[in-house]
């Protein structure tokens, strides 16, 4: 199953808790690509199901950008949720880019965020990696 049937199907079937949903996915995704994934941190909570749906839909565009672009073995990913809300990142060791990553991919990413009051970016250093690092506010994080 590609990434995005497969996170389509964990979205439909809801109600799973956000550490749940991502360990599940990342395990899935790390089997079929053979790139490691290393979890710094996952949610303790509850987050509202439409911030599940963002985060998920976040990950999995970076996750294919690392897949596609990176060149990396191994990916690191956080998921934090503090008195600041949430926070996202995912970050590789591959190959870079220069300059501001323009494309529907990175687009796609903040407006998952964007839609759930919270925001994204996307860094690159050429030859050292590049970083995704996305926020959602406590403020979104109210609510079912
Ligand atoms: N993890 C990554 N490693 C290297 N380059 C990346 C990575 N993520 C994004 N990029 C760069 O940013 C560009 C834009 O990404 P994106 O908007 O997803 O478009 P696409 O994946 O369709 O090229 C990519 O073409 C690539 O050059
Ligand atoms: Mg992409």
């Amino acid at each position: 199953m590609d990434i995005r049937r497969y996170l389509q199907t964990i979205m439909q079937r809801g109600g799973t808790g956000l550490a749940e949903e991502l360990g599940r996915h990342l395990d899935e995704w790390s089997r079929r690509t053979g790139i490691s994934v290393e979890t710094w941190a996952l949610p303790a909570g509850r987050v509202p199901q439409r911030v599940t749906d963002a985060v998920l839909a976040c990950l999995a565009e970076a996750l294919s950008n690392v897949e596609k672009h990176s060149g990396a073995s191994v990916v690191s990913v956080a998921v934090t949720v503090g008195a600041s809300g949430l926070r996202l990142t995912i970050s590789d060791h591959g190959r870079g880019f220069l300059g501001r990553a323009s494309g529907r991919g990175v687009v796609a990413m903040s407006a998952h965020l964007a839609a759930v009051g919270g925001r994204c970016a996307v860094n690159g250093t050429p030859g050292g990696g590049t970083t995704v690092s996305g926020i959602v506010p406590a403020a979104a994080l109210r609510g079912p």
